[in-house]
């Protein structure tokens, strides 16, 4: 089996650790772990401090509360995103305003969003999606200069430590990361904000403070994931043995589901507004080792992809590779025939396609680039072999 959203990131050293720590239930909560992951994330960014969460969204939810803006203020954020960036704006009874995207990079329109910008405007989210940075960035950065407005860089899918090496954080600029399964480092569940500002900082730790821990029972199932999914991914191919397995964990509700069903009926779920474990830095320590390995696996992938489907102006690694194909579900199905899923971010403006956009104030027409990217758009895994980044663009052509 080869996935782009299933489990991308799981292998067997880490499905190991996740064991291993099953049965040191006293390190769960607490330990050391925690002090050596926030470390080394600082350290990709000049001078900046983090403060972690469960999930991206809860740390975003917590960030947007934290500013205190009045009710209603716009928060302006690109029509080809998830809902896991919008439920916390209408959580927080702030109103998500949709702006258009440019097609190289997947993100903001610059003329688009300086339209869609009001006087009622306090925040744009600015996303980072798949791991690039946004072709306007600098001009967006000026933007929010000019027009006293908060930034906050999303950067879940992904980014190059290079790139942030660079880079010095403003006092209204946040940026917030996904260790989630799906994104580039996963831990099962987590997030977290970086940012410079010693005031804020002051206010986000103590939020963090506030928070409880998860359950013991949700605890449990989180350090089976990486366990269970690589058993399924390593057994998929015999047989449906590991779509059987899958299904029978799935009834036995041993997998925590990426998004609840409340989040897909388009309301804010404050399930994941918690604490991050000590444990699950120990899984994330163990992806944070090999993210030099893993970032120079991506940029070879990412290359024979762009290498193929002639596709030049890329800046390299990706999280998932897109590609913008006219026969989208034939290529999909015809691929998953063969046990490979390709992924599809994203599908509808704003994902997954079983949300309703009228729940989360999106009118189809407002973004008609990123709905015309829907229909076209697969995304191709990035963490694989040669071998099977071979069969993936031999199926496609
Ligand atoms: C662009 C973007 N931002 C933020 C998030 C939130 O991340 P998390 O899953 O950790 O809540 C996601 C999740 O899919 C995302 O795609």
């Amino acid at each position: 089996m080869i996935s782009t959203d299933f489990a991308p990131n799981e292998f067997q050293d880490d499905a190991m650790a996740s064991l291993i720590t099953l049965f040191s239930i006293w390190k769960w909560k607490r330990g050391n772990e925690l002090n050596l992951v926030k470390k080394r994330i600082e350290s990709y960014f000049l001078g900046a401090k983090s403060i972690f969460f469960l999930s991206g969204r809860s740390a975003l939810s917590i960030l947007l509360a934290e500013l205190k803006l009045p009710q209603n203020s716009e928060v302006v954020v690109q029509g080809f995103t998830c809902e896991a960036v919008v439920l916390p704006i209408i959580h927080n009874k702030l109103k998500p305003v949709y702006a258009d995207i440019e097609g190289e990079t997947y993100s903001f329109d610059l003329s688009d969003l300086e339209r869609k910008i009001t006087d009622n405007t306090r925040v744009l989210i600015l996303q980072h999606t798949f791991g690039m940075v946004p072709k306007y960035r600098d001009r967006v950065l000026q933007l929010a200069i000019q027009k006293k407005l908060f930034v906050i860089e999303d950067l879940a899918h992904g980014c190059n430590p290079a790139f942030w090496q660079t880079q010095n954080l403003s006092d209204n600029q946040v940026l917030t990361l996904s260790f989630g399964r799906s994104k580039a480092l996963s831990s099962v569940f987590g997030g977290a904000l970086i940012t410079s500002n010693k005031s804020l900082t002051h206010k986000l730790e103590q939020a963090e403070a506030c928070l409880p821990y998860p359950s013991y029972s949700m605890m449990f199932k989180l350090l089976c994931y990486k366990p269970l999914a690589v058993l399924i991914k390593s057994t998929y191919n015999y047989l449906f043995l590991g779509k059987v397995i899958h299904k029978i964990i799935t009834i036995l509700g041993l997998m925590t589901a990426e998004i609840s069903k409340q989040e897909k009926s388009g309301e804010y779920d404050p399930y994941l507004e918690k604490k991050y474990p000590n444990f699950l830095a120990k899984l994330l320590l163990i992806q944070l080792n090999k993210f030099e390995i893993t970032l120079s696996q991506r940029t070879n992938i990412c290359s024979q992809y762009a290498f193929k489907f002639q596709i030049s102006n890329f800046k390299l690694p990706l999280s998932r590779f897109p590609l913008l194909v006219k026969n989208k579900t034939e290529i999909l199905y015809k691929l998953a025939n063969r046990n490979i899923f390709l992924g599809s971010w994203y599908s509808q403006p704003i994902a997954p396609k079983e949300l309703r956009l009228d729940r989360v104030g999106y009118t189809m027409g407002s973004c008609p680039e990123a709905e015309r990217i829907n229909k076209e758009i697969i995304n191709l895994p990035t963490l694989i072999s040669i071998q099977d980044a071979q069969k993936i663009t031999q199926a496609i052509s």
